[in-house]
């Protein structure tokens, strides 16, 4: 088989065999991460799993889930609102009141489900709290924090290097500093985490 053409939207047809080994290659899996996100939101993705494998090190988190939640957080990000909505309208209904730009997170886990037959609770329950994390798990709490402090964010401050330590700690210092800049800078209401 020819890996270079796997994507979302044809690997459901491929033979069940291929499909394991794909779900259990990251090598394979970005292939079909890069055809999906512009440039830009590829390289984030690639830096959010670096990152958070290397925390996952840190709190005995198991690395290859966390590199393979990095690598698909933000499969649903180019969405229109209408997508999101539609996942759900069907499946999650209470999430239909939350901002925009919280929707993705929320959309991946059913789109990963139905696209790639993807149903590893943790990393599904992780990428559907990256954006707003109501989880106590860690590999949820990981991938938050990796998201919004991955170097190629060039956000200057020592979240990243409290959180190897103090992962709830940088977790809950981190809550604070995006509830502020949602309500001073998105002008959105701020829904809480659950830490
Ligand atoms: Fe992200």
């Amino acid at each position: 088989m020819n890996f270079d053409d796997l994507n979302f939207d044809h690997f459901m047809s491929l033979p069940s065999k291929i499909r394991r080994q794909v779900l259990n290659d990251p090598e394979l899996l970005k292939i079909m991460v890069k055809k999906n996100l512009k440039e830009s939101r590829y390289e984030h993705s690639l830096s959010v799993a670096k990152y958070a494998r290397q925390l996952a090190k840190c709190h005995h988190v198991d690395e290859d889930k966390a590199y393979i939640a990095g690598l698909l957080h933000d499969c649903t990000k180019y969405f229109e609102e209408s997508e999101h909505d539609a996942y759900l309208k069907y499946y999650d209904p209470d999430k239909l009141q939350y901002p925009e730009s919280c929707k993705h997170s929320f959309s991946a886990k059913y789109y990963l489900k139905e696209k790639l037959n993807f149903h590893d609770r943790d990393i599904l329950n992780a990428i559907y709290n990256h954006t707003i994390c109501f989880s106590k798990d860690r590999l949820s709490v990981i991938l938050y924090i990796c998201d919004k402090r991955e170097p190629l964010r060039k956000i200057d401050d020592d979240i990243m290097e409290m959180a190897k330590k103090d992962l709830y700690g940088a977790f809950r210092r981190l809550s604070w500093d995006v509830e502020t800049y949602l309500r001073e800078v998105k002008n959105e209401e701020f829904i809480g985490n659950s830490l």
